[in-house]
């Protein structure tokens, strides 16, 4: 998948306008505060009906202005195109269309562009709360395994139903252990998926890794929220009265985690911003190959500001793997001999300038 077009129209400082990217590499550069981010930010809308800058999508709409609009047209693996829109007023209502309908939920624009992000707060994904590596997890079962979105639905029905009666009490044991026995049995599905994807991922991972960085002792694992040796049956019924309690479910899916270790260390308590970096990179870029693989179609990456934590070396190994995946990519930074730098001679570049909240094409790479 790649954006053939964007139209703008009161994000942040950018003025209303249009873009043709290339399907391939994209350089944005321009002074601090020129708007740089910010076209990555309507991207990320486009894709995820939400900003990775701030929980809350106002910030996002022009002073000033009541809406904040993003439309793109999308080109498909199968050769047609899709288009995408995303309205959100500054009363909060937000309208999502795809192919000129409604869409009911921000999984069905994923479908369509499927989006990695790499940006300076990357890190997060290895020091952050295990919540965040779930995401990452979960991004990845949803793009290859088509009946993953159905069962974690499932899995989302039955966790409501088994806390909202431990919070409230009673309820008829037969009734609870029905609950029980769905939530167990949603449970295995989901873990499975993940699994299986993890097992996928781990070579992939390992591999890209080694081009970017020297870390062999680096691992990868996957926690899925309970006791390996105990069915989830079993902890759930050992766990009833501290679930009470605490009024939720401590074991399950919802607690599962990725583990990175060096060692006994945890990854991230050990290496350089720089380096937690690059392994996120490696895992981002891993997931990308996968989607290929399962869709025959790419993910769009957004690197926003690729030069902060990166010497010229890893940038450079960065810039390799990104080409290798063969897909369409928005890179940010201030200094445009930089991000142009490092990139095969028959790899199509498009250089951007973006000042003042102004995009302009400024040819292709010389
Ligand atoms: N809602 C808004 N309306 C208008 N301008 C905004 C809004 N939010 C942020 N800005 C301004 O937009 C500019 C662009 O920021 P950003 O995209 O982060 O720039 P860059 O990534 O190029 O450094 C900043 O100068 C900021 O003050
Ligand atoms: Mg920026």
């Amino acid at each position: 998948m790649s954006l053939i077009r964007l139209n703008l129209t009161a994000i942040r400082n950018l003025q209303a306008q249009e873009l043709t990217p290339s399907p391939r590499i994209n350089l944005l550069h321009g002074d601090n505060g020129s708007g740089k981010t910010s076209v990555l930010e309507a991207i990320h809308l486009l894709g995820l009906a939400r900003s990775f800058r701030s929980t809350r999508l106002t910030p996002v709409i022009q002073h000033d202005q009541e809406r904040a609009v993003v439309f793109g047209l999308v080109q498909l693996a199968d050769g047609r195109q899709s288009s995408l829109g995303i309205a959100r007023e500054r009363n909060g209502n937000c309208q999502i269309r795809i192919d000129g309908q409604n869409a009911r939920s921000a999984a069905q624009l994923a479908e369509v562009l499927p989006l990695q992000l790499i940006n300076p707060d990357s890190f997060r994904l290895l020091e952050g709360a295990p919540k965040i590596r779930r995401q990452f997890l979960d991004w990845g079962v949803f793009h290859v395994e088509p009946r993953f979105l159905a069962a974690w639905q499932r899995l989302q029905a039955a966790l409501r139903q088994r806390n909202s009666w431990l919070r409230h009490g009673r309820i008829d044991p037969a009734a609870q252990a029905a609950w029980d026995r769905e939530l167990a049995l949603a449970s295995e599905v989901i873990d499975e998926y993940r699994r299986a994807y993890i097992q996928a991922l781990k070579p992939v991972f390992e591999r890209t890794l080694a081009q970017l960085v020297e870390l062999p002792e680096l691992t990868l694992s996957y926690y899925r929220g309970w006791d390996r040796e105990r069915s989830l049956d079993e902890v759930l019924a050992a766990s009833l009265l501290r679930d009470q309690q605490l009024g939720h479910t401590q074991a399950g899916p919802q607690r599962a985690d990725l583990r990175l270790r060096i060692g006994s260390h945890n990854a991230a308590d050990i290496l350089s911003r720089g380096q937690q970096k690059l392994v996120v990179c490696a895992l981002r870029i891993a997931q990308g190959h996968l989607v290929n693989q399962a869709k025959h179609g790419q993910c769009v990456y957004l690197v926003d500001d690729l030069p902060s934590e990166l010497d010229e070396q890893h940038r450079h190994a960065l810039c390799r793997l990104l080409e290798d995946l063969d897909c369409q990519v928005f890179i940010t930074g201030v200094d445009g001999a930089t991000l142009k730098d490092g990139w095969r001679t028959d790899t199509p570049v498009a250089m951007f300038h973006v000042e003042h909240g102004r995009i302009e094409y400024s040819g292709v790479k010389a």
